[in-house]
């Protein structure tokens, strides 16, 4: 992309000639989504128009995007979204990307959700609310309740769950359990924070550029889920289940501190990458 001039001067690059540049070092899919993303354009627009000349302005946001990519920011936070359980997400800098992984919980959580009766369910820490709303937009019936700590991450979810119009969700700011008062439940999720504080992956990749407090729990990770595991009976209703992510070394301590704290049919389910990535218990009647 080294035309400079104005908009038709031969030194311009068309849409094409600055998706085939940019498809070189990122790949076509994120050189497509950063062109739709500088021209405010849908993906029929970039099929239907990849020979028309972009104006310098077009051409400076494209090449800044690219730049910014290729300097190791998340194609998330760039574009401003992400696709969670079939729908898309606003995400800023404030929350933790939706990771496809976690799809999983949404799933489990379902399977014990009845479509046809009212539910109630919590989400401990919603971040973007892509589970809330996923959940939500799955069990019109269900009544969920989404917590998060951060104000800004809960304005976006608030935002997210308005855009799909799930009007089932209502959030609240709140540190865990702590303003839920004698609230009860039949099914809690949650992802919480689980990285050990020492981790080399938050040197890496996209988490260097996600909130910490979305991401790390104390020296082994698990503090959130101690805690999470410690105040979940107390808002289970006789039956009720906790289901909670986790990483893929952490299954058999999440399984020890769900049986010390009395949860029966304790279990640990694996992703689509074999993964075991979620585990849960069920309150004793
Ligand atoms: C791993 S992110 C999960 C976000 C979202 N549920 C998802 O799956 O994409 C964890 C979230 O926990 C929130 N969090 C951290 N500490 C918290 C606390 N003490 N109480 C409530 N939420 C907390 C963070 O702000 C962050 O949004």
């Amino acid at each position: 992309m080294s035309g400079r001039g104005a908009p038709g001067d031969p030194g311009m690059a068309t849409i094409g000639e600055a998706l085939r540049q940019a498809g070189v070092s990122l790949g076509g899919t994120e050189a497509r989504a950063l062109m739709r993303c500088a021209l405010r354009r849908d993906a029929a627009y970039l099929i239907a128009h990849a020979g028309k000349a972009l104006d310098s302005r077009q051409q400076q946001a494209y090449e800044a995007l690219v730049r910014r990519r290729a300097d190791g920011e998340p194609l998330a936070y760039l574009t401003g979204e992400r696709e969670f359980y079939s729908l898309p997400f606003r995400v800023t800098p404030a929350v933790l990307i939706p990771r496809p992984e976690t799809e999983l919980l949404v799933e489990l959580a379902l399977q014990r959700i009845p479509a046809g009766r009212d539910c109630r369910v919590l989400e401990l820490a919603t971040g973007s609310g892509c589970v809330a709303v996923a959940i939500a937009m799955q069990r019109p019936r269900a009544r969920v309740l989404a917590t998060e700590l951060a104000p800004e991450a809960l304005a976006l979810a608030r935002e997210n769950a308005a855009r799909h119009r799930a009007g089932n969700i209502e959030f609240v700011a709140s540190d865990w359990f702590e303003a839920l008062g004698a609230a009860r439940f039949e099914v809690i999720v949650a992802n919480p924070p689980y990285v050990a504080e020492g981790d080399p992956h938050l040197a890496q990749g996209d988490l260097r550029h996600e909130p910490r407090a979305a991401l790390v729990a104390g020296a082994d990770g698990l503090e959130c889920i101690r805690t999470i595991v410690a105040g979940a009976g107390a808002h289970l209703a006789p039956g009720g289940w906790l289901l909670f992510e986790h990483s893929h070394d952490q299954a058999p301590r999440c399984r020890a501190l769900l049986v010390a704290a009395g949860f029966g049919q304790v279990l640990t389910e694996r992703d689509l990458a074999g993964i075991e990535r979620v585990s849960g218990g069920r309150r004793g009647g």
